[in-house]
């Protein structure tokens, strides 16, 4: 119960949040560099996002894209962050990478094989598997528009979750929560309404930062992020009837082009940390993007503590009042042409390099074809695309 310890401490200036949400970064496959990840990068990542300064909590969760370590495709061997988990004791979202692909048997394979080497050290840790990462919002009209890379659709999927079910039922993870994870807009499409029958947990991808105005009407500049992010998530917990919705994704970048109203900078990202994050740690399960960037494709970098040694480029405390800007004059709705939707790419490291995505990142490794938005497009289009995959 260090969290109640911290709490006493912090009291009078900040807040602590409630201990039984978890509190995790998005971990890609690479890094920034576009290297893969070994047990070692991995082992440093989650040892210093347990002891990021000034943090409301201790962050010792990361949500993965894939099992596979990258390169073993042929012959799935476990992504090597499971071992790095064990040493650290970092709770684990797992990713199944789903696009582009027939069959989830690889994904799988690297499972089975991870639970019969590590046993309880592993099983215990894994907190949730997701059965893809925004295929449907790939599938979709406007990810394909935006040429977003190969998406997976709802039926699909629901076959890739019978057949995680089905391996896994002998398993000591027979009762590990299966989700998917989309962008809100994937969930709130009434086309996808049957799909949340086959999900445990709605993993939503959600960025102020890229709602240029067409779904929520409000312009995407950071004093507007708290409500953009409330209506977004409103509208994902309604869609969701009784099941439950994860933060898998959100963040502000610090660097990087100017999006419609949005302006990367270290005093926005630590205003959207403060007034969405601090809002909702400890309220829903929340795996922030990104503690460090992992796609170099990416011009938006999104890192908050990029060397890893426990120290934010911005202030991380809580105030003891989440503060809420409500929507007032500030908040008209863009005169640009946003078509936004929050959202990831995908990816695959080695794939096409068809392109600079913009947003978060992909850079992944595993199966789908990497086929991120160019810049080009992106800003003709004013849509938004962030690549999930890798980060
Ligand atoms: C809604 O979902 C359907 C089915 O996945 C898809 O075809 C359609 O393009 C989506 N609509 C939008 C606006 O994304
Ligand atoms: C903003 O856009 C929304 C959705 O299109 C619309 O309902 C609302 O009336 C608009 N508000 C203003 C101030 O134009
Ligand atoms: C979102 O839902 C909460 C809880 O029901 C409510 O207090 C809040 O006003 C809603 N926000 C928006 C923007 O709809
Ligand atoms: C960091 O933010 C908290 C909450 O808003 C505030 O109380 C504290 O004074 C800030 N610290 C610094 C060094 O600005
Ligand atoms: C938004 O996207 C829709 C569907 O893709 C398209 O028909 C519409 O023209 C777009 N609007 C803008 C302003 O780009
Ligand atoms: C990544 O994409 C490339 C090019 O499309 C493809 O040749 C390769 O097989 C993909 N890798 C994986 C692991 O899917
Ligand atoms: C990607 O971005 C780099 C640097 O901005 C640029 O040199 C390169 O041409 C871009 N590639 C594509 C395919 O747009």
């Amino acid at each position: 119960m260090r969290f109640s310890t911290l709490a006493v401490v912090a009291a009078s200036a900040a807040s602590a949040v409630a201990e039984d949400k978890y509190l995790g970064f998005n971990s890609g496959a690479t890094t920034d560099a576009g290297v893969i990840k070994k047990q070692a990068d991995f082992e440093k990542e989650f040892a210093a996002q347990q002891k990021l300064t000034g943090a409301p909590g201790v962050f010792n969760a990361v949500r993965l894209y894939t099992n596979i370590q990258p390169t073993t495709e042929s012959s799935p061997e476990p992504i090597e962050a499971f071992a790095a988990a064990i040493k650290t004791k970092t709770k684990l979202l797992l990713g199944m990478w789903t696009s582009g692909t027939k069959s989830v048997d690889g994904e799988l394979s690297a499972l089975e094989k991870a639970i019969k080497t590590y046993g309880k050290d592993f099983t215990d840790l894994v907190v949730g598997i997701s059965v893809g990462s925004e295929d449907l919002y790939r599938s979709s009209a406007d990810g394909v528009s935006n040429k977003a890379g190969v998406g997976a659709e709802a039926s699909v999927l629901t076959q890739f979750i019978k057949d995680t079910r089905a391996r896994l039922s002998g398993t000591a993870l027979k009762n590990t929560p299966i989700g998917h994870v989309d962008t809100w807009t994937a969930w709130t499409n009434s086309s996808n309404a049957e799909f949340i029958e086959a999900v445990d947990f709605l993993g939503a991808d959600l960025y102020p930062y890229y709602e240029s105005g067409a779904n929520i009407g409000l312009n995407n500049a950071v004093e507007n992020a708290f409500p953009i992010f409330e209506t977004a998530m409103n509208a994902t917990i309604k869609a969701a009837g009784n099941k439950p919705v994860w933060i898998t994704e959100t963040g502000w970048p610090t660097t990087g082009p100017t999006w419609n109203s949005a302006v990367p900078s270290n005093k926005n990202a630590e205003k959207y940390w403060q007034e969405v994050g601090c809002q909702y740690f400890g309220q829903l399960h929340t795996f922030w993007y990104i503690q460090r960037d992992s796609n170099p494709d990416n011009e938006m970098k999104f890192g908050l503590s990029p060397k890893l040694d426990g120290t934010p480029l911005y202030n991380l405390t809580c105030p003891s009042v989440p503060k809420k800007t409500t929507s007032s004059s500030s908040t008209s709705n863009s005169t640009s042409s946003g078509n936004g939707t929050s959202t990831t790419g995908s990816g695959n490291s080695t794939g096409s390099g068809s392109a600079n995505s913009s947003t978060s990142a992909p850079e992944g490794v595993s199966a789908g074809a990497f086929t991120a938005v160019s810049k080009t497009t992106l800003v003709l289009s004013a849509v938004f695309a962030v690549a999930a995959w890798m980060l």
